[in-house]
């Protein structure tokens, strides 16, 4: 419906009609983006606020589309009811590219800059990496700052896809917990140092086995082992150097690093991006292609903020400028993945875990002891969840992610934070296993 806005936005520009000031319009318009986002206010101070910031940001969207030399829109997305500070705390700064960062970066093990192919490979006039199905959906990092794990899991995606046929949904969660040397999970990273880890751990589990859970939590070991997607190694494309990163863009997805704080780029909609923009990098993105229209060359870009931001979540960003550093420094930190190997075969199904020298729970089953005497365990029972916690009132487990028991209420808890803040499991996206808990009842056999 974005485009309702922005026709509403241009008529009135056109014909002056009140704006913000005499506030019922905005007032009204903000119930409906309020609806169409599924927004809710805590309070009515809240919701007072956040039509205020709303109607600031429906004034800087209406100005700039009004320009007539704007190459691209922007319009009252899902971040409209957050000022530009908040958008900033909130979604920006994963990318950590400061001196020391690069400092180590250099000592790893990359080869830096593959030159011997400058000016030999064929150039295409276009390319979109999304066409040739290179590319998964794009997701949304909410408010964790792990964008660095998402533009390296998108270009690895690619590489993979280019290579073995397969498209790949792969693991941010696992970079987040388990990419600890370097890499801060929320907190920032850099993606060379997750091309590093993956190389090193010998492959990366799946998306759909290690889901996102916006949040840090501790690295889970099993699903570490689960390589299933293997790279070989990284190149750094040469810093400011648009000739080479146009070539590693033809040759597969490339993981790049961008100053995503401009208030346009937190409210952009559509069209070419030209900025203005600054060019210290703060943000995390992939380049899956390129194009050009009415004489403006652009890359087609990858971003992690949800099919709603942008062009169903990509943007567009002028390239050819003349600035060596490109549009909001898109050239300075460039690099991608390689991979000539295949992937491991599929490993078999986990064995039976077995719980003492008599008994055995199967495969993905943890053991749990329904009776013990004196220290021993004479009686053992199956908990149909992988490295699960077994209660203490000897009747339930829950999973690993939800380790504290409360029987009385039939709920499995985490702590979050330094409080004794807990949270509920079925709120937890525990992706379905909750429903096991009744399930678990009647396995156990009594
Ligand atoms: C809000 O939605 C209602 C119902 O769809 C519509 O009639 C009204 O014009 C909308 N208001 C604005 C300001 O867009
Ligand atoms: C567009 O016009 C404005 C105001 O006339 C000017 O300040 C700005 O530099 C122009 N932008 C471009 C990209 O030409
Ligand atoms: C930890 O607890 C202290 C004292 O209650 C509180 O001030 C602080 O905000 C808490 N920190 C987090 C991360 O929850």
């Amino acid at each position: 419906m974005s485009w309702l806005w922005m026709l509403l936005a241009v008529i009135l520009v056109v014909f002056d009609l009140p704006n913000s000031k005499s506030s019922s319009f905005t007032a009204d318009l903000f119930e409906n983006w309020s609806k169409q986002y599924g927004k809710t206010y805590p309070s009515r101070q809240e919701k007072q606020f956040r039509l205020s910031v709303f109607e600031d940001n429906y004034d800087y969207v209406t100005k700039l589309n009004s320009l007539a030399n704007s190459t691209y829109t922007l319009s009252l997305n899902a971040f409209a009811d957050l000022t530009h500070h908040e958008f900033k705390a909130r979604y920006l700064g994963g990318f950590s590219a400061s001196a020391n960062n690069l400092i180590t970066l250099n000592g790893g093990s990359s080869s830096v800059g593959a030159s011997c192919s400058v000016g030999k490979i064929d150039i295409p006039s276009s390319l979109d990496w999304r066409k040739k199905g290179a590319v998964t959906n794009v997701k949304d990092q909410g408010s964790c700052g792990a964008c660095w794990a998402f533009s390296a899991t998108g270009a690895i995606e690619g590489i993979n896809e280019i290579v073995t046929g397969s498209l790949v949904s792969l693991s941010e969660q696992e970079l987040i917990d388990c990419d600890r040397s370097y890499n801060n999970g929320c907190g920032g990273g850099l993606m060379d140092y997750v091309y590093e880890f993956v190389q090193k751990n010998g492959g990366i589990d799946t998306e759909q086995d290690y889901p996102f859970k916006a949040g840090e939590g501790n690295c889970n070991s099993n699903k570490l082992k689960r390589r299933i997607v293997t790279i070989d190694g990284y190149k750094d494309v040469p810093a400011n150097n648009e000739q080479e990163l146009l070539q590693a863009v033809v040759k597969q997805p490339v993981s790049v690093g961008v100053c995503g704080s401009e208030r346009a780029f937190q409210l952009y909609s559509g069209g070419i991006f030209t900025g203005p923009c600054s060019t210290s990098l703060d943000h995390a993105v992939l380049i899956v292609g390129y194009d050009s229209k009415n004489g403006v060359d652009y890359w087609i870009v990858k971003n992690s903020w949800g099919r709603s931001w942008g062009i169903n979540g990509y943007i567009y960003m002028v390239r050819n400028t003349g600035n060596s550093a490109g549009v909001c420094g898109i050239n300075k930190m460039a690099s991608y993945p390689t991979k000539s190997s295949p992937n491991p075969p599929p490993a078999p199904p986990p064995g039976p875990a077995k719980c003492d020298l008599f008994s055995s729970c199967s495969g993905g089953e943890t053991c749990c002891c329904s009776w013990q005497l004196l220290g021993l365990c004479l009686t053992w029972k199956c908990c149909e969840l992988e490295s699960a916690v077994c209660c203490k009132d000897r009747l339930h487990c829950c999973p690993r992610d939800y380790p504290i028991c409360d029987t009385n209420r039939n709920l499995c808890f985490k702590r979050m934070g330094n409080s004794t803040l807990v949270k509920q499991l079925h709120n937890g996206g525990l992706s379905g296993k909750f429903g096991d808990w009744s399930s678990l009842l009647a396995n156990w056999n009594f």
